[in-house]
């Protein structure tokens, strides 16, 4: 439980009908130098809801799991929205997850108190609707870190994100007894199992990965064909043995997903054919790898990857689901 809050009065929910805006420019003013393209397409929406007044009475008629990106807190000082928080609504096992995810403060308030103010507000509200609060920081943003520390965050979980951009040269020819293959029927326990361990529950809620999508029965290839999901499977064997499986996953965003499920004794060895492999089958799309932090880092890097961040998943005090 929280113990009794001292919440500024200074703070009020997100008002859709005035708030957009400053929300859209504090965001870009904190976090744009560290923004993919992404997140200048979120600001791009936020900037046309702005200018949307049926979608803004939709917003206000709407319950707040369904009003993300409006849903949050701002502070005010003198009229002026000078730090802001969001909170995202994700859904798993019966239990509502709440994200906060965008704690801003302009410069020129910081250190006096704002961004610990609104964190604690999403707690709080988080802990009233009986939802577990989340949050992810930047492993390189040490300050946010101690400020999420200090409120009882606990780490659950630290994870790379690798970007591989398109025509990156990549690795030629393959080692004696290492072949390239399709996905096959015979794999998909191993594959699973892999993929269960390597996205394990408490982060696949914030991914869009359902690993039991990729099943490879005619039912699920339907189904992902009613629902869009578009992926392809690349197998990779050694000594006829199966080393990995990596799924392409197709997106309308500036980049698709590539999901790994690597046998970790032989990863180091087979990941850079693998993903060379992916490079070619997606030529001219960027590839974003979800991926335990620290885990095989050299051998993205030798492939030509980029480490965009490496991201510490902190869960609520006194949380026991995910
Ligand atoms: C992170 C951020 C929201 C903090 O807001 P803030 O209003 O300055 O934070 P607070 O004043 O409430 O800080 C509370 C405590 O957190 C820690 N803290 C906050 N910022 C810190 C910093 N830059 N360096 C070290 N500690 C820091 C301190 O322990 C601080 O207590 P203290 O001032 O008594 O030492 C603000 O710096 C910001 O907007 N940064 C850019 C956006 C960003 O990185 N957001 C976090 C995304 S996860």
């Amino acid at each position: 439980m929280l113990s009794d809050l001292d919440i500024s009065t200074n703070i009020r929910a997100v008002d859709p009908r005035k708030d957009i805006l400053p929300v859209a420019d504090l965001i870009d003013l904190c976090f744009s130098h560290q923004m993919d393209e992404d997140g200048r397409e979120y600001l791009r929406h936020l900037r046309q809801a702005a200018r949307n007044p049926g979608l803004i009475r939709w917003v206000q008629g709407a319950g707040e799991r369904v009003s993300y990106p409006l849903n949050g807190f701002v502070y005010v000082i003198d009229g002026e929205v000078v730090g802001n928080c969001s909170i995202i609504p994700y859904y798993q096992a019966n239990h509502w997850l709440y994200l906060i995810a965008n704690v801003a403060v302009q410069p020129d308030y910081r250190r006096r108190g704002i961004g610990r103010q609104l964190t604690l507000k999403a707690m709080h509200h988080a802990q009233a609707q009986g939802a577990t609060a989340w949050l992810q920081v930047r492993e390189d943003n040490p300050g946010a870190h101690k400020l999420y520390l200090e409120l009882g965050f606990e780490e659950v979980t630290r994870r790379d994100t690798w970007l591989f951009k398109p025509n990156r040269p990549v690795n030629g020819r393959l080692p004696d007894g290492v072949r390239l293959l399709k996905r096959q029927r015979a794999d998909w326990q191993q594959q699973s199992e892999w993929l269960a361990n390597t996205y394990s529950p408490d982060v696949t809620w914030n991914l869009p990965l359902r690993i039991d999508h990729f099943k490879p029965t005619m039912w699920d290839f339907l189904d992902n064909f009613l629902m869009d999901l578009q992926v392809t499977h690349v197998a990779i064997s050694m000594n006829h043995q199966l080393g990995g499986v990596a799924t392409h996953q197709r997106t309308a965003t500036f980049a698709d997903w590539l999901w790994l499920a690597m046998n970790p004794a032989t990863e180091d060895t087979l990941l850079p054919y693998l993903l060379a492999a992916c490079r070619k089958h997606a030529h001219h799309r960027n590839l974003v790898v979800n991926y335990p932090a620290g885990r095989c880092r050299p051998v993205f890097e030798s492939s030509g990857l980029e480490l965009m961040n490496c991201l510490i998943w902190m869960r609520a005090p006194g949380a026991t689901k995910s």
